[in-house]
């Protein structure tokens, strides 16, 4: 059984005609919008905004109408995924980089229904490392100051797919730096386990350089927990 399939698919039904939907990302939210552009051609009538150019290149694959999050706003609920989940529904996101977008759609919505497999629930958040997001521009000071908060922080990289014949720059297997859909790179910051999430997240935002974290604090309401022994639902 598809744990991440039967989340995503659950919360999709969940959506009703009329609603303005905050589409997320990830491999739990896609089998969420795959579901939604499943039931929009059962008759559904709904308007997305995505939260990554990746989502929004599926949505507008499924036919789903897109709109932008500043025309829309609010929105009656957006539907994503996490990498952490603790009791009081406080996340850990970003693990796929989309943070920033999906806390603005997020904050933007009466409702954030969290679509996750049982791995990711957790009595304290930490074991996943903390996504940053920082603007290139020094983020080597950026990533000083953000480790004077307690933590490890290592810039994200990717293997490049093709490269550069001439120079080698870029070679098949080098590494450079991610880059978000906003053009800025991530952080992964492991702080251990955290006992005070919300002032974490406060501390690392006032850091300069910073854009935003990949902790959501009292922002999930719903919880759509997918195990093997069925579908279960957290609130806070
Ligand atoms: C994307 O940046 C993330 O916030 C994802 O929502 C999160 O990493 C969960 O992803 P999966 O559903 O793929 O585990």
């Amino acid at each position: 059984m598809d744990l991440k399939k039967l989340a995503g698919e659950q919360a999709a039904n969940m959506v009703e005609s009329g609603m303005k939907v905050g589409l997320g990302t990830g491999s739990t939210a896609y089998w969420a919008v795959m579901r939604l552009g499943e039931r929009m051609r059962e008759g559904l009538d709904i308007v997305g905004v995505p939260t990554s150019e990746a989502t929004k290149q599926l949505a507008i694959k499924l036919g789903i109408p897109l709109a932008e999050l500043s025309t829309l706003e609010p929105l009656d609920l957006t539907i994503d995924g996490a990498d952490e989940i603790n009791p009081d529904l406080n996340l850990i996101k970003g693990g796929g980089g989309a943070l920033f977008r999906e806390k603005m759609v997020a904050a933007a919505s009466r409702k954030l229904i969290v679509v996750a497999d049982e791995s990711k629930v957790v009595e304290r958040l930490g074991a996943f490392t903390v996504p940053v997001e920082v603007v290139p521009y020094g983020w080597e000071s950026t990533a000083k100051r953000v480790a004077a908060a307690g933590c490890v922080p290592k810039l994200r990289l990717v293997k490049a797919a093709a490269g550069n014949a001439d120079t080698g720059a870029g070679a098949p297997g080098a590494e450079s730096a991610f880059v978000t859909d906003n053009g800025n790179y991530i952080l992964d910051c492991d702080f251990g386990l955290i006992e005070d999430p919300e002032r974490l997240e406060a501390q690392i935002n006032a850091i300069l350089g910073v854009v935003e974290t990949g902790l959501f604090i009292g922002m999930a309401e719903l919880a759509v927990i997918a195990a093997q022994s069925g579908v279960r639902t957290l609130t806070r």
